[in-house]
């Protein structure tokens, strides 16, 4: 981001004067007209507007004000001179304008003003881009607790449909139907009854990304099981999943959290893979124990992470992604690895792929005395 300094004066010797005065210190654009001006700040992000108020056609405080409201971040600054006083301090006033300058500037204050303007649009700029992230945040977190509030209030209705048909095939077994009938009506029951089960698992999941909060003793196994299919759809749209799952003493942690990493893990790998290369691209998930530790592995074959973002991947809103990434999944999954005593790192190659390790401390075994 480097946002310009608009300068308009309708005297171009000004404009020499001013870019000499301020020798290169700020990126700087010029006009001689307020329409001139309105139409550069159409094209360029402008974080200053510094205007004469004498000039022809449009005053300065009328160009102001048409700045306010179509470009309401830009600093307005006026320039003007003794007579003009009197109208600059009404139009502080009325908050048309943020500051002006007396007739003949100097330049060192000038410089030293423009630049504390530029620096408070930036710092405004960069509030703004927080704020939009932290509600899209509250907004993605808003949207998971009513899904799990529905997929909970289907959990019953479901568990009734799969058990109303594992009874329907009972019965059909004891009536005394043609042989062919009594199969085809089998095959359709069985066939619900499928998918009846893949609809509690989903609802499973959905339940898992916000429910269960509480900390209690979890089989990572099945955890990391229920996380991969409720992403399986968006990694299998770009490659192949291989798993390798091996059963691990149970930990004390919340369900839902331990799924939050493997699911911001397995969701980053899957953006990080070229859709064009499908066919060779793979993510793969691994868990086992290995001596104190239980190590989880999530890679993939995709773009790797370049040197100079390697360090701040793990920063609360840092994002390579244009279209709305929070930058926050791997900051969160830190501090819930973290907290369980655990450490998360990272292996890239750029170009071939990335390795995200998880390690938690296998719990101890206490043994009771008698
Ligand atoms: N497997 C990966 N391969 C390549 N780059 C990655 C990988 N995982 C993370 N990154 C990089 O780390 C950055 C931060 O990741 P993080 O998960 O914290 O946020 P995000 O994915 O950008 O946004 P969100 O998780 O909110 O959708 C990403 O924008 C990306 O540049
Ligand atoms: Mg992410």
């Amino acid at each position: 981001m480097n946002p310009y300094v608009l300068y308009v004066d309708d005297d171009s010797a000004n404009l020499v004067v001013f870019q000499s005065g301020l020798s290169g210190a700020l990126p700087i654009l010029t006009a001689t007209s307020g329409e001139e001006a309105l139409a550069l700040l159409k094209q360029h992000e402008v974080a200053v507007l510094l205007a004469d108020q004498r000039m022809p056609g449009m005053t300065g405080v009328q160009l102001m004000e048409k700045v306010r409201a179509e470009h309401p971040d830009v600093v307005r600054l006026l320039i003007t001179a003794y007579s003009d006083l009197e109208a600059s301090i009404d139009a502080i006033n009325k908050g048309k304008v943020d500051a002006y300058f007396k007739k003949p500037w100097e330049p060192a204050e000038l410089t030293l003003a423009l630049t504390q303007a530029r620096d408070r649009y930036i710092a405004t700029k960069w509030t703004r881009e927080l704020e939009r992230r932290l509600v899209a945040t509250e907004r993605t977190y808003a949207l998971g607790v009513v899904a799990a509030g529905i997929a909970h209030e289907l959990r019953n209705p479901l568990t009734s449909v799969s058990l109303c048909l594992q009874l329907a095939r009972q019965l059909l077994k004891e009536k005394p139907f043609e042989d062919e009938q009594r199969q085809a009506a089998d095959r359709n029951l069985v066939d619900a009854t499928r998918a009846v089960e893949a609809i509690i698992e989903i609802t499973a999941a959905m339940e898992l990304s916000t429910r269960q909060r509480e900390v209690a003793s979890i089989d990572l196994k099945e955890t990391v099981e229920l996380a991969i299919r409720s992403v399986l759809g968006e990694v299998k749209a770009r490659g192949r999943l291989v798993k390798e799952l091996s059963e691990v003493p149970r930990i004390r942690a919340s369900r839902t959290q331990v799924g939050q990493v493997v699911l911001n893990l397995l969701i980053n790998a899957a953006q990080a893979l070229d859709e064009a290369r499908r066919s060779t691209n793979v993510v793969k998930v691994s868990l086992k124990q290995e001596g104190p530790s239980i190590v989880l592995k999530v890679s993939d074959t995709g773009a790797g992470i370049p040197e100079e973002v390697l360090g701040r991947i793990f920063d609360p809103f840092f994002t390579t992604k244009q279209d709305g990434g929070t930058g926050l999944g791997l900051a969160i999954s830190r501090q819930i690895v973290n907290e369980l005593g655990g450490a998360i790192d990272v292996d890239t190659v750029p170009g071939q792929g990335t390795t995200f390790r998880v390690r938690l401390p296998v719990p101890e075994v206490v043994e009771r005395k008698q």
